[in-house]
């Protein structure tokens, strides 16, 4: 028997030796351990979990990049995830045809049900993809079915800010920015705009429930101990993850997906809408075939809409946000920009709202602050991990990384490489993507990660990028800006938003 001495310091001891133990795995006998890595990344993934739920992870992680010699390519930001700073590691991890086997970010059902995004194996994505992708999320299809449908919203936005008395309320732009999105996002994927911005509100807490799933999503994604200590129990993952009744987060996001699949079923039965009807999203996902030729499962048609509604709302608005914000920022760009309009105003190059294909081909000086503002301030600063499963490893920007590994990257931090941006690679200048060397530019858009890249590539990249060309265009054209607040950059979990950036618009002559 034990005496209540030996009794008590057993406790304290078991724990010792759990540490030590940990300590002597993840510092000489894990197969990362030889990895670069401050002490306590290396020890624990808890810090990283905490940065994220703090909204500092992607400046921790640029820093620690600086800490580091050039020659460092890899750096150990948890014990088991290597983080890649530079853009040339980009192409080996995204692009490669058997890395598309996804991490831990996306595997902890914090985002609901599992869909074309949180679809982990390769080869089941690959399938998924090929069902609910298509020519319905390229250019030439949005320019032709979807754009006039954007102009009707872009001049509702134009008109609904002309109302202001001269005099009025300053307000967040940012939420402003994303209420317009949310309207979009509403209109392509159900067919009609929710009405963000005729009540300029939050139309069934679309937005304020996405953003209270991220800091969950953020810290399972991170947290190893949390998912494999508590995660790995049903019991408890029923319990504290997102459910379809949910009151909040991401189980009510479920939810509303699901009452509109549900009544989008019931309306093509009736025949609503018939042939006449413009198709919408939810439209392709009812049409979506799988290999068999087969309708995807209610269920799938329930995670798409979920997902469509997740991923197409917040971020475009972050992202709209950080362009105009830079561009305020820096008035010189801003006077360019107006320049630039200007110009081709007089020229009557525009029509009235401005066209996609109008701002790529008129106002080269815009796309450019567009594409500096993205990846200054990229809308989604997540860490996209992907399992190396080949045999034996495999060579990511000249390290070796074993089979087994999960690895990452960051739009944040690439982005700010100065091997492939220069020593202004923290500066916003619209004007590298423009002038210089022409090798150079070519590189710098092929590392654009900003929407990820690859096989997994962001589906609805160009719906985005219409959206940008577009409306911020339109915008500086028609009003005169007078910034309150500045505002800035802020991380919530993964994704972006321009926090305080208040302003007071004045319609111009
Ligand atoms: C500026 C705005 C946007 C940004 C920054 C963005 C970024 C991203 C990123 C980084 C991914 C993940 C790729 C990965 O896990 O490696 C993604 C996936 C996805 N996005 Fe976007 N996105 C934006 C707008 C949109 C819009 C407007 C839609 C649709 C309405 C959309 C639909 C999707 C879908 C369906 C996926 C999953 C693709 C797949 O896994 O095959 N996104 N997006
Ligand atoms: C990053 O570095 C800056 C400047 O040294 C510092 O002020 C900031 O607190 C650091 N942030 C993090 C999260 O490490």
């Amino acid at each position: 028997m034990l005496s209540p001495t030996q009794l008590l310091l057993l406790p304290p001891t078991l724990l010792l030796c759990l540490v030590i133990r940990r300590i002597l795995t993840n510092f000489f006998f894990h197969p990362l351990s030889s990895f670069p890595a401050p002490f306590y990344t290396r020890l624990t993934s808890l810090p990283l979990a905490a940065l994220s739920l703090l909204g500092r992870e992607p400046e921790f992680l640029h820093n620690l990049t600086k800490k580091y010699p050039p020659s460092t390519r890899a750096i150990l930001i948890t014990p088991t995830l290597l983080f890649f700073p530079h853009a040339s590691s980009l192409k080996p991890i995204y692009w490669s045809p058997t890395h598309n086997h996804k991490g831990s970010l996306y595997g902890t059902g914090a985002l609901g049900p599992t869909s074309l995004f949180s679809t982990i194996p390769a080869e089941d994505h690959k399938s998924l993809r090929k069902s609910l992708g298509g020519t319905h999320w390229s250019v030439s299809y949005l320019k032709t079915f979807q754009e006039p449908r954007i102009d009707n919203l872009v001049t509702f936005f134009v008109n609904q800010l002309s109302l202001l008395p001269p005099d009025h309320e300053p307000f967040q732009m940012g939420e402003k920015l994303a209420q317009f999105a949310a309207d979009v996002m509403t209109l392509l994927v159900f067919g009609k705009p929710w009405g963000f911005i005729a009540h300029d509100r939050d139309e069934r807490r679309l937005l304020s429930a996405f953003r209270e799933s991220l800091p969950m999503f953020a810290f399972a994604a991170r947290c190893n101990s949390f998912r494999e200590l508590i995660l790995s129990s049903p019991w408890i993952r029923g319990l504290i993850m997102p459910k379809v009744d949910d009151k909040t987060g991401s189980g009510y996001l479920a939810s509303q997906a699901k009452l509109a699949v549900a009544q989008r079923e019931q309306e093509r039965e009736q025949g609503i809408g018939g042939e006449g009807k413009m198709r919408d999203y939810l439209d392709y996902t009812f049409d979506a075939r799988d290999g068999n030729g087969e309708p995807l499962t209610r269920a799938q048609k329930e995670a798409h809409a979920t997902l469509l509604i997740q991923a197409g709302a917040d971020t475009t608005g972050s992202g709209l946000g950080a362009v105009l914000r830079l561009m305020l920022e820096h008035g010189e760009c801003m006077k360019k920009a107006r320049r630039e309009i200007e110009v081709a105003d007089e020229k009557g190059l525009l029509s009235t709202p401005v066209l996609y294909e109008e701002t790529k081909q008129h106002l080269p000086y815009f796309v450019a602050c567009i594409k500096e503002g993205l990846r200054v301030n990229p809308p989604a600063p997540n860490l996209f991990g992907r399992i190396i499963l080949e045999k034996g490893g495999t060579v990511i920007d000249g390290v070796h990384v074993p089979q087994g590994a999960e690895v990452c990257s960051n739009p944040y931090v690439v982005g700010r490489d100065p091997e492939l941006y220069g020593p202004d690679a923290e500066a916003f200048e619209p004007e590298r993507w423009l002038n210089g060397n022409e090798k150079r530019r070519a590189e710098m858009e092929a590392a654009n990660f900003v929407f990820s890249m690859g096989p997994r590539v962001c589906l609805g990249k160009e719906i985005a990028m219409m959206e940008m060309y577009k409306v911020l265009p339109e915008i500086v054209r028609r009003f005169d800006f007078e910034v309150v607040s500045a505002g800035k950059y802020v991380d919530r979990g993964g994704v972006a938003c321009n926090k305080d950036f208040m302003v007071r618009v004045r319609r111009r002559a």
